[in-house]
């Protein structure tokens, strides 16, 4: 939420910055603005709206170049998404800029004691404290770094801060509690972003701060202190990926991109976790078998697609491993006081591993004594830094709003914690997990040939482009699926989409049907678990009755359903637990689809952010 951006070297400043703020975008695009330090002193620009308004402002009052600056796009919180309210912010002298991420709360105390000293606000942020708090600290001490942790000190929240001041030209400052930032490495020059994909195009060399850091940033280095003043240890690492993986590579968007993507993500999550002989072989997983033997409850926390992933790992995890497996959502859960001790394991699963109210789960988690495995797409970030161990999906980086390939790299990750937790306890025999490893192996094939045939998914797509709502039918690993298909549509196409459990049907969403409505079901397979599939056959015929309008996805060969289906989209035969890797995919592209049809933005629908950094 908010992308920050900061660069010193020998490049113009603004041009590095801008390009920063383009790859960061999908962090928030509610304003945005840029500060450089040029000809002694401090230019800075903003506008409301997204990056081209603030391009054009560039174009209509171009700033003077220079080889520092910083920038920031934002999701608004304190403050409407106006001109003024957008960031860079300043102190009455206009010697200092900073951009924010993150929520000081104790702003309105700080903002009284300012006005009361004179300064003059002009914002409703409570980002434009910190800028007069610096100002103010920086005329009676030795630097900036100096000012900026004087300042930490007094700030209360998650904040991401990041700094300049005309008096100290060739030096940024950036300053990190909760929410994310990171340091880049080059050639006689550094970046500081939320997110590497910022400066990926000019190195690949990072540095993760830890909490409660303060950096600042110099052409021939980078400095890192604790709050207190303290020199902190770094810890650098090498991205594993380059520009081009960041880039929409011919695809008009980056969803669509990342759908595309989804067969090599999935085999890219398997890779090097199973050994020549076909055993799961988890030596990320930390927490020792002894412990894992121990564990008498599973909780998942999660948020958004993330959850819905959850969802569907709690069957796999219960039908393996005997286990039982709670999945709450993580902003819900340490408001409600749950039960947790050392014989609980907590799974925090995120894309981003910086979602605040995850990242606040499992704090708690780990404050009553649970052990905290993450399963998590980016290296580095906070959710996995805090746990006691990591499973990393190998999605590569995901820059649609709208997550898709992270969704189907967190369900092979929970797939094979599952069958991981089943082989220490012994509830699993190695050909079973073998046998489920082989299947696994086989899926990003089979979604391959999902996305051969989506055009008649796209046709039906757009022809709703009119309607209003969509519902989504699911049971047993379908339900997820059927939320995760309503969540899609609400994200992308601004539609009332709802997902229900499709046996909860007639305890009152059969209400909701009238003639011609879309409704979507998830088939389970004909096979095994017959009965729950025979059920929803009937469901499906008693919304077809009252005239809804029947969109079925089924497996290939299931022919009970065809009669009562107006239109029909197969998936290949997969065993049940593992459908959703090959059903969800058909609801991401209707999704997208719709929401091309109806003229919105795919890649960053409203009011939303990739990484919601506040709770
Ligand atoms: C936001 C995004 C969702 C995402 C959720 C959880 O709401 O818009 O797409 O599923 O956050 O994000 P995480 O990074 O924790 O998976």
């Amino acid at each position: 939420m908010c992308g920050i951006v900061g660069y010193v070297g020998s490049q113009s400043a603004l041009e590095v910055v801008m390009a920063g703020l383009k790859r960061l975008e999908y962090r928030g695009y509610d304003s945005a603005g840029v500060a450089v330090l040029a000809d002694g002193g401090l230019a800075a620009a903003k506008r409301a709206g997204k990056l081209v308004n603030l391009e054009k402002e560039l174009v209509d009052r171009p700033l003077p170049t220079g080889s520092t600056g910083i920038g920031h796009t934002r999701w608004a919180t304190h403050g409407g998404p106006t001109d003024a309210n957008a960031h860079p912010h300043l102190d009455n002298a206009g010697r200092v800029a900073v951009v924010h991420n993150g929520i000081i709360e104790n702003f309105a105390l700080l903002r009284a004691e300012l006005a009361e000293r004179g300064h003059e606000l002009s914002s409703d942020t409570d980002t434009e404290v910190v800028a007069h708090l610096l100002a103010e600290e920086f005329s009676g001490c030795a630097d900036l770094a100096e000012a900026m942790r004087l300042v930490c000190r007094r700030l209360e929240g998650a904040f991401t801060l990041v700094a300049v001041d005309s008096d100290e030209p060739d030096v940024v400052v950036g300053a990190r509690r909760n929410s994310p930032l990171v340091v880049g490495v080059g050639e006689g020059e550094a970046f500081l972003a939320s997110d590497v994909a910022a400066f990926i195009a000019h190195t690949r060399s990072a540095i993760e701060l830890g909490q409660d850091q303060v950096v600042e940033l110099r052409r021939d280095g980078v400095t890192v202190t604790g709050f207190d003043g303290q020199p902190a240890e770094v810890r650098p690492y090498n991205v594993d990926w380059d520009a081009e993986a960041a880039e929409k590579g011919g695809y008009d968007y980056f969803m669509l991109k990342e759908i595309a993507e989804q067969p090599k993500a999935v085999a890219d999550t398997l890779l090097g976790r199973i050994d020549a002989a076909g055993n799961l072989t988890l030596d990320e997983v930390r927490i020792s078998a002894a412990e894992l033997r121990e564990m008498d409850k599973v909780v998942i926390v999660a948020c958004g697609t993330a959850f819905h992933s959850g969802l569907i790992a709690k069957y796999a995890i219960e039908h393996w491993t005997r286990i039982p497996c709670e999945v709450e959502l993580a902003s819900e859960f340490r408001y409600r006081d749950p039960i947790l001790d050392a014989q609980t394991l907590v799974i925090a699963i995120s894309q981003s591993g910086e979602t605040m109210d995850t990242l606040m789960a499992l704090r708690h988690a780990r404050e009553q004594g649970a052990k905290v495995l993450a399963i998590c797409n980016t290296n580095g970030s906070t959710i996995p830094r805090e746990s006691d161990a990591v499973l990393y999906t190998h999605a590569g980086p995901e820059v649609a709003v709208a997550s898709t390939k992270a969704f189907l790299t967190q369900l092979v990750a929970c797939y094979l914690v599952a069958l991981y937790l089943g082989q220490v306890r012994g509830t699993k025999w190695g050909d079973e997990i073998r046998a489920v490893i082989r299947d696994l192996s086989r899926i990003g094939g089979a979604v391959e040939r999902v996305l051969e045939t989506m055009e008649p998914v796209r046709a039906l797509a757009r022809s709703l482009a009119g309607k209003d709502t969509v519902l989504f039918l699911g049971r047993h690993v379908g339900y997820p699926v059927a939320l995760e298909g309503a969540l899609k549509l609400k994200e992308l196409a601004y539609m009332h989409a709802e997902g229900f459990a499709a046996g909860e049907l007639k305890h009152g969403p059969i209400a909701l049907i009238e003639e011609d409505l879309p409704v979507v079901v998830v088939v389970p397979s004909p096979r095994g678990r017959s009965l729950l599939h025979d059920k929803i056959v009937s469901n499906i015929q008693e919304i077809r009755a009252r005239g809804a309008r029947t969109i079925v996805i089924a497996e290939e060969g299931d022919e009970a359903v065809e009669a009562y289906a107006d239109h029909l989209i197969r998936i290949p035969v997969t065993p049940t637990l593992l459908q959703p890797l090959v059903a969800t995919v058909p609801l991401q592209v209707f999704a997208c689809e719709l929401a091309t049809a109806r003229g919105n933005e795919v890649d960053q629908p409203r009011n939303l952010a990739k990484s919601v950094t506040v709770e």
